[in-house]
C-alpha cells in the first residue's frame, strides 16, 4: 500500500531524466487551467495532468507543482476552469507554459467568463468550470480536486468537428481515428 509523502528518500534505480523520458511516452490531452486572482486578473497555465475523477458526484482533478505561481495566484478564488485545447491552439499551449506568471499570457487571447468568472478560451474543444473541493500534497505536486459546476463543448469550429491537441514525447500533434 502506498501512502502520501513529501520526502525524497525513495531509493530508485533510475534518475529523474529517465523517469521524465519514460513518462513522456504516455500521450495526454492538453488543457489550460484558468482562474482569477483576488484583484480579478485572469491567470492560467498549461496542464497535461487533467483527469476525470468521479461521475456521481461530478469531480475532476489536476496536478500543479507545489511552487506554481499561477496556482498560488488563483487558489484563493476557490474556483478554476479547465479548457481542453484544440489542435489549432498549439500556440496557446506554449504561451501558457512559459515560465514567469505575468498577465501577458492573456494578451491577444480571446476569452469570455465561465459562470465562476474563470476564463473560457474561445474555440477550446471543451470547458469544465469547477469549485475547489480539496487540495492534497503529493510529492512535489498538489492534487487539486474540483467539483464540476458547469461544462460545455459547443465552441464554434467554423462548422468543422473539433479536434483535440495531443502531447507526446515533448511534441504536439493531432488525433487520428483508427476505428
Ligand atoms: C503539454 C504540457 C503539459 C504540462 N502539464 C503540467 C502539469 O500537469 N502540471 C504542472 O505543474 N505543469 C505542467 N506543465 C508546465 C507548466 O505549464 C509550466 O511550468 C508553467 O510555466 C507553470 O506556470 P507557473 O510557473 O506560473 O506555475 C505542462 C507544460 C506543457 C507544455
Amino acid at each position: 500500500m502506498s501512502e502520501q509523502t513529501n520526502d525524497s528518500e525513495h531509493d530508485t534505480a533510475f534518475d529523474s531524466d529517465h523517469f521524465r523520458t519514460v513518462l513522456g511516452h504516455f500521450p495526454t490531452g492538453v488543457t489550460v487551467v484558468s482562474g482569477l486572482a483576488e484583484d480579478g486578473t485572469p491567470h492560467g497555465f498549461t496542464i497535461g495532468s487533467f483527469t476525470s475523477v468521479s461521475l456521481d458526484p461530478p469531480l475532476v482533478g489536476f496536478l500543479p507543482q507545489l511552487d506554481s505561481a499561477t496556482w498560488q495566484a488563483m487558489a484563493s478564488s476557490g474556483s478554476f476552469c479547465v479548457n481542453v485545447l484544440s489542435n489549432k491552439q498549439s500556440d496557446l499551449c506554449w504561451k501558457f507554459a512559459k515560465s514567469g506568471n505575468d498577465d501577458s499570457r492573456f494578451d491577444d487571447v480571446d476569452w469570455h467568463a465561465a459562470p465562476s468568472g474563470s476564463p473560457v478560451l474561445d474555440r477550446a474543444v471543451a470547458w469544465i468550470d469547477c469549485t475547489v473541493e480539496s487540495v492534497y500534497d503529493m510529492g512535489d505536486h498538489h492534487f487539486v480536486l474540483g467539483a464540476v459546476t458547469a461544462l460545455d463543448a459547443d465552441a464554434d469550429h467554423n462548422g468543422l468537428p473539433p479536434e483535440p491537441l495531443l502531447f507526446f514525447k515533448g511534441t504536439l500533434g493531432g488525433f487520428a481515428a483508427e476505428g
